[in-house]
């Protein structure tokens, strides 16, 4: 365990600087009104900096929290997705734009989607910061993501292995040690 490494994968002024653009992107949309909703855990430094970059931008967003689980066995998604902890606000007639760490079998955003347009949303967004396009069981694209992702785990900047490495700056790979 303790013989783990992470080996870069984005850079921590990497990130920053397409966290930028992708604001950019974002505010050039003319969103009305948006309400994020981060998807919890995972998201949530991404979060954090994405919507200070959409101030910056211009933007003034509501930010709500859904926290899901997507009950993984060790690295690789079941395929069930739940609500752990939901929404405070009503979403009805609301511009949402989903933010998510990863988008990989695709189960978790699809559900999140599917979830705000049966509860009335005006309109459903998402926003991912990786994507990992070979793995995808579900028919979804993110509308923004900041990077494509290789096809290996992945930890820091908010994701985590076994409850770990969440407060890492930077996106790494994680090299098991034994
Ligand atoms: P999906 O439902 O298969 O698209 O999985 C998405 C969720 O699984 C993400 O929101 C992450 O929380 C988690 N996940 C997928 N791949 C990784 C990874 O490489 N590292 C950490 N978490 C991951
Ligand atoms: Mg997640």
């Amino acid at each position: 365990m303790t013989s783990d490494r992470i080996e870069t994968i984005f850079s921590a002024e990497t990130i920053a600087t397409r966290v930028t653009e992708l604001a950019g992107e974002i505010a050039a949309a003319g969103i009305e009104k948006p309400l994020i909703i981060a998807i919890l855990k995972g998201s949530f430094v991404f979060a954090a900096d994405l919507i200070r970059a959409l101030h910056r931008a211009g933007l003034a967003p509501e930010v709500e929290f859904l926290t899901l689980s997507s009950y993984r066995k060790g690295q690789v998604s079941s395929g069930q997705v739940a609500i752990v902890r939901d929404v405070e606000g009503d979403v009805r007639d609301r511009n949402v734009l989903i933010i998510d760490d990863i988008l990989e079998s695709g189960r978790t955003l699809a559900y999140a989607k599917d979830l705000l347009v049966a509860r009335g949303a005006a309109s459903v967004r998402t926003c991912v910061l990786l994507d990992k396009p070979i793995r995808r069981a579900v028919d979804v694209r993110a509308d923004y993501k900041a990077f494509d992702c290789p096809n290996v785990f992945v930890v820091g900047y908010g994701m985590d292995a076994g409850h770990r490495f969440r407060e890492l700056p930077f996106v790494g790979k994680l090299v098991a040690g034994s």
